[in-house]
């Protein structure tokens, strides 16, 4: 489906020098790494790079470690966190999986899906991470760096996205340090996220598989290696954790979707064929010049974060056909430009 290269070798000599500035960012190279694992047993906070997003990361069995993440990014505690694993035999530690889950860790495992079983009883995953719920999320990332974190800690990581509540989600080591800054003890850095959104989320505790959130692996992907899934129960307002409230993804900038063109005073985030090619008075960004849902799934929450740095009265955001990819990019555009009052904070 992807393929994940590790993305960290090629730092220029001015990439590193920006992460001297912010004391916390760290290359990801086996040492770091290795102390990173030490730190993560050692009940600290590590960011690092998944092939999704940056997550938040601490020992999923340590209590203390994991308020911490509840503190660091100001996030309710009813809000449950995705715990991190190298594999299926991992996860079986601490989930229940039925033929279905099986079917569709052989088929996306490592990768960007995160599952919702019940959880096992008897595993020493926090009840903080789990909200008290008899459930569990759970995914094994692909991202080299996340895969050689996960066997140096030698532990199940819990880890939300690595941004402030409510707040994008961070694809750059720079992007979480201005969200969480030295709240965090170390920040893994290897270049940009390559998906660029959070992972698919598929509640399998009921009979019907039930899409939570979209993601890079697919309704129809899914639909097709285990039978029908309900995608309409992402409800926004009937939400059964908060991550799905209506707001969630947000810039402070307003946003204006599916924009012909930019009004006076807005920014343009353009996709596919700009309309106004060759007019320099426009601040605006492309979130893919030909029309590639991937590229544009990639740059999104980055071209964000720099438009909405910009002081503009708002972002008008071209259409982003709905299909594909293009399902999860106009769920995270649809919450970002949701107004403030329906936010969950
Ligand atoms: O791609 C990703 O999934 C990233 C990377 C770091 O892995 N993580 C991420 O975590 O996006 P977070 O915490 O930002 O989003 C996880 C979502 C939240 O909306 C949370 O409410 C939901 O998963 N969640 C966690 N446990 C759940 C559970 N037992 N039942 C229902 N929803 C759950
Ligand atoms: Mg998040």
């Amino acid at each position: 489906m992807h393929a994940f290269a590790a993305s960290g070798k090629g730092h220029t000599a001015m990439q590193h020098k920006r992460y001297d500035a912010v004391s916390n960012i760290v290359p990801a190279t086996p040492d770091t790494i290795a102390n990173a694992g030490a730190l993560i047993a050692a009940g600290k906070l590590v960011a690092f790079p998944t092939e999704t997003v940056f997550g938040l990361g601490a020992d999923a069995t340590n209590g203390k470690a994991v308020a911490a993440i509840f503190a660091t990014k100001g996030r309710p505690a009813i809000n449950p966190l995705i715990v991190h694993v190298l594999d299926v035999a991992r996860a079986e530690e601490h989930a229940v999986f039925d033929a279905r889950a099986e079917e569709l860790v052989t088929r996306f495992w490592p990768g960007p899906l995160t599952l919702i079983l019940k959880r096992r009883p008897g595993s020493p995953i926090s009840d903080l991470v789990t909200a008290g719920l008899d459930s569990v999320a759970i995914r094994a990332p692909a991202h080299p760096v996340a895969r050689a974190l996960l066997a140096a800690a030698g532990l199940p990581i819990a880890a939300p996205s690595a941004n402030r509540s409510g707040r994008i989600s961070a694809t750059t080591a720079i992007h979480v340090s201005e969200e969480l800054g030295e709240s965090v003890d170390l920040i893994l850095a290897s270049g940009k996220s390559q998906l660029g959104l959070e992972s698919t989320i598929l509640d399998l505790t009921g009979e019907t598989p039930v899409l939570l959130r979209p993601g890079a692996v697919t309704a129809d992907e899914i639909a097709e290696a285990i039978g029908p899934v309900e995608t309409g129960a992402g409800d926004p307002d009937k939400p059964n954790a908060p991550g799905q409230l209506r707001r969630h993804y947000a810039p402070s900038t307003k946003l204006r979707l599916n924009a012909a063109m930019a009004d006076p005073g807005e920014a343009l985030l353009a996709f596919g064929p700009d309309p106004f090619a060759g007019r320099l008075a426009i601040s605006k960004l492309n979130l893919s010049e030909t029309g590639d849902l991937n590229e544009a799934a990639a740059n999104l929450f980055s071209m964000l974060r720099t438009l909405d740095g910009g002081g503009h009265r708002s972002i008008a955001v071209m259409e982003i056909p709905e299909t594909g990819l293009g399902i999860a990019i106009n769920d995270r555009l649809r919450r970002a430009a949701t107004p403030e009052d329906k936010s969950d904070g």
